[in-house]
C-alpha cells in the first residue's frame, strides 16, 4: 500500500486529491492547521475514528511555517508521495501579508525538501509543488510551460520561488520533485472568498431571498477556469511519470469574471443587462431592472493579472490528460449546489 502526504489536505484541492487517492488504496496523510474552530468541514465526510484499525486518512497536526514539525512528521510517515497543496492563496490578501504569504508559500515547500533531502537513504520521496498561473502575470496568452514567468503579486512572487527551488532541488540532489502549474480550478468546495464562489453563492443567496445584490471588484479580468476533480487527477498522474518534470493543468478557454456572472445568473433564469462604466457600473436583472450587481473599489487589486489561458498540449500529450467538466458544466454544478445547501 503506497502512503502520500498532503498539505494542505483541508483546502478544496487537498479535499478531491484525499479522496481520489483513497479509492487508489492509498493511506493518505494530511496535515491540519490548529484552529479555535473547526477547519476540518470539506474532509469531514472521509474522516474515520483514530481508534478504528488499517485507517485511509490519518490527520496530523502541522504547519508549514515550522520546520521542525515538517522534519518530524516527514521523517516519522516516510511517504511515498508528498502533494504541497498547502498556501496562504489568496492573491488579494498576499498584498496585505506579504511576508507570512512569503514564509508560507516559498520557504514552506523549501522545508519540505530539505526534509525530503534528509531522509534521502532511508526512502526516495516524490514531491508535486502546487505551482500556479499566477506566476505568468501579464505574460502573453495562451501562457504554457515554456512562458516568461512574470508575477504580479506577493502570492505569485512567493510561488516563482517554490517553482524554482523545486526544480532546484530536483537537479541538485535528484529529487523526483515536479511541479503542476494550474490554472484557476474551482468547485463546490472553492473557498467563498474567490470570485467564482462568491458568484455563485450570491446567486443562490438572491433566488432564496437571503441577499439583495453583490459587490464586485474588475469584471474584465479574464480567467481560464476549469474543474479542481479533473486537476487533482493530473497532479497525481505528474507523480507517475518516469521522469520528474513540470506540466500545466488548464481548459485552454478563457471568460472574464463578468460572463461568469451572466452565465451564474442564468441558471437561475436571470438575465443581467450591464449600465454605466467603470466604477459606477452596474448589473440589472433585465425583467425586473432590480440592480444585482455593483462595483466596489476596494475589491480592485493593486496589481492586476488581465488574461490567462493556458496551453496543457504537454500534459495531453505526456499524461494524457485532458479536463473532462468544462466551463458551463461548472457553473451549474456550483450554483445548483450552493442552491442546495443554502435553502
Ligand atoms: P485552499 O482551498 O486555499 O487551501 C489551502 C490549504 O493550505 C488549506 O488546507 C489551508 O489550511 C492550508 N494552509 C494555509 N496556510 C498553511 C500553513 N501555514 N501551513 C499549512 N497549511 C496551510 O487552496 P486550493 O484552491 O485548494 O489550492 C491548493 C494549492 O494550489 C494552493 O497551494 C494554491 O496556491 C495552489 N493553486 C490553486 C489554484 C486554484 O485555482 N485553486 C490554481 C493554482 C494553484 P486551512 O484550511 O486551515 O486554511
Ligand atoms: N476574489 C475576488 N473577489 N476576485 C474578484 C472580485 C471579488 O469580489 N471581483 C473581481 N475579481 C477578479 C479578481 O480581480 C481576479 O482578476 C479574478 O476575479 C479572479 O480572482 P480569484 O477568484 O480571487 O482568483 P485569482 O485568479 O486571483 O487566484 C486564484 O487562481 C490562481 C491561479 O491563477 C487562486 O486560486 C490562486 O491560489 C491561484 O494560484
Amino acid at each position: 500500500m503506497k502512503k502520500a502526504l498532503i498539505f494542505g489536505v483541508t483546502g478544496q484541492d487537498g479535499a478531491y486529491l484525499a479522496r481520489f487517492l483513497i479509492k487508489r488504496r492509498y493511506e493518505v496523510h494530511g496535515i491540519k492547521r490548529r484552529s479555535s474552530s473547526y477547519n476540518t468541514s470539506r474532509v469531514d465526510s472521509i474522516y474515520e475514528d483514530p481508534y478504528k484499525k488499517n485507517r485511509r486518512l490519518i490527520l496530523h497536526y502541522g504547519d508549514l511555517t515550522d520546520t521542525s514539525n515538517i522534519q518530524n512528521l516527514i521523517s516519522d510517515i516516510l511517504p511515498d508521495e508528498i502533494y504541497n497543496l498547502g498556501a496562504q492563496s489568496h492573491v488579494k490578501v498576499s498584498f496585505e501579508t506579504p511576508e507570512y504569504t512569503a514564509n508560507c508559500d516559498a520557504l514552506g515547500p523549501l522545508r519540505i525538501l530539505e526534509a525530503i533531502r534528509n531522509v534521502r537513504k532511508k526512502k526516495n520521496i516524490k514531491f508535486y509543488q502546487a505551482s500556479t498561473s499566477e506566476m505568468f502575470g501579464n505574460t502573453p496568452a495562451p501562457q504554457s510551460e515554456k512562458s516568461i514567468l512574470s508575477p504580479e503579486s506577493p502570492y505569485g512572487t512567493a510561488k516563482v520561488y517554490a517553482y524554482h527551488i523545486t526544480k532546484n532541488y530536483r537537479d541538485a540532489y535528484k529529487i523526483f520533485a515536479c511541479n503542476g502549474i494550474l490554472f484557476n480550478h474551482e468547485s463546490p468546495l472553492r473557498g467563498e472568498t474567490f470570485v467564482s464562489k462568491k458568484i455563485t453563492m450570491a446567486v443562490a443567496k438572491i433566488k432564496l431571498g437571503k441577499q439583495k445584490l453583490m459587490y464586485l471588484g474588475n469584471l474584465d479580468a479574464k480567467r481560464d477556469w476549469g474543474h479542481a476533480k479533473d486537476y487533482v487527477e493530473g497532479m497525481y498522474k505528474i507523480l507517475q511519470q518516469k521522469k520528474p518534470d513540470d506540466f500545466v493543468l488548464a481548459t485552454g478557454k478563457s471568460f472574464t469574471v463578468r460572463k461568469f456572472v451572466e452565465d451564474a445568473f442564468k441558471c437561475i433564469d436571470v438575465q443581467i443587462i450591464w449600465k454605466g462604466k467603470s466604477l459606477n457600473e452596474i448589473g440589472i436583472d433585465k425583467k425586473t431592472k432590480e440592480v444585482l450587481v455593483k462595483i466596489d473599489k476596494r475589491l480592485f487589486r493593486p496589481n492586476e493579472v488581465n488574461f490567462l489561458k493556458g496551453n496543457y498540449m504537454k500534459a495531453k500529450k505526456i499524461l494524457k490528460w485532458t479536463p473532462k467538466i468544462n466551463y458551463t458544466k461548472l457553473v451549474k454544478e456550483m450554483v445548483a449546489s450552493d442552491l442546495e445547501n443554502l435553502s
